[in-house]
């Protein structure tokens, strides 16, 4: 069965994710953040882009400052050409970390042990889509997955239909044309179906649930 998604995130009130350059903002307040650390309990994976783990190194974990959970959810990586820092903190705890690479490529045994860290799923392609990943989920019997960004990830998983549910947490902040969008290019407007909005702390929380 394909596993339930959710793509979830928080940005600015102008629909920035990151600031110029790319450099992580913290728009999450606590209240968020305990809701994010809540539903990442209930996770069995959390999926990011490749340019996440290297650019912002995020732990991916259940942090008991925010939800008290022994879980560990498994970590998901795209990641075409297998360029993902090897020392990245994901790397650091005993989990499973999938990373979905192009067709025919492998760890180099000179990167750092990262054979002994990862599991690799390779496309027959030369590219990863949406689609192969959802697969590869449903073969490894994974049942529920978090899409945590960044922006190239969300848009794929997004566009491309494969997503249950969105979450979008709205930080009473303003970035500017400097900040990095939540959405990259789309060939066509995407209608997604009803909002539901909660107010959450000094932000606001936009739930999307998929029509069918
Ligand atoms: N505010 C938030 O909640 C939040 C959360 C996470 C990240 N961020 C921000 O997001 C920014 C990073 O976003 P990003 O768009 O540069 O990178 P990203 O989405 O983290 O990673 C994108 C990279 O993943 C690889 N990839 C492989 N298959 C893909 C596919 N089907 N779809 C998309 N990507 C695929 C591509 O690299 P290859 O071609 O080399 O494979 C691509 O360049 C950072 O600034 C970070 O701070 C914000």
């Amino acid at each position: 069965m394909r596993p339930h998604i959710t793509v979830n995130f928080a940005c600015s009130l102008d629909g920035r994710i990151a600031s110029k350059g790319g450099r992580a903002f913290k728009f999450s307040n606590y209240e968020d953040l305990v809701r994010v650390h809540k539903m990442r309990s209930e996770t069995d994976m959390i999926i990011v882009g490749k340019n996440t783990i290297n650019l912002d190194d995020p732990k991916l974990v259940v942090n008991p400052k925010y939800y008290k959970s022994n879980h560990l959810p498994d970590v998901g990586i795209l990641d075409t050409n297998l360029t993902v820092n090897p020392k990245a903190k994901v790397f650091g705890y005993p989990r499973n970390v999938v990373v979905f690479c192009g067709r025919d490529i492998k760890v180099n045994s000179d990167s750092n042990d990262l054979e002994s860290k990862i599991m690799v799923r390779n496309s027959n392609d030369g590219y990863v889509d949406s689609y192969f990943v959802v697969k590869e989920l449903e073969k490894l019997g994974y049942t529920t997955v978090m899409i945590e960004g960044g922006r190239s990830v969300i848009t794929s998983f997004v566009s491309e239909g494969n997503w249950d549910e969105i979450s979008i947490f709205y930080s009473p902040v303003i970035m500017g044309d400097d900040g990095i969008p939540m959405f990259g290019a789309l060939s066509d407007p995407l209608k997604l179906g009803s909002l539901e909005t909660s107010k959450l702390g000094d932000g606001v929380l936009i739930k999307i649930k998929k029509e069918f």
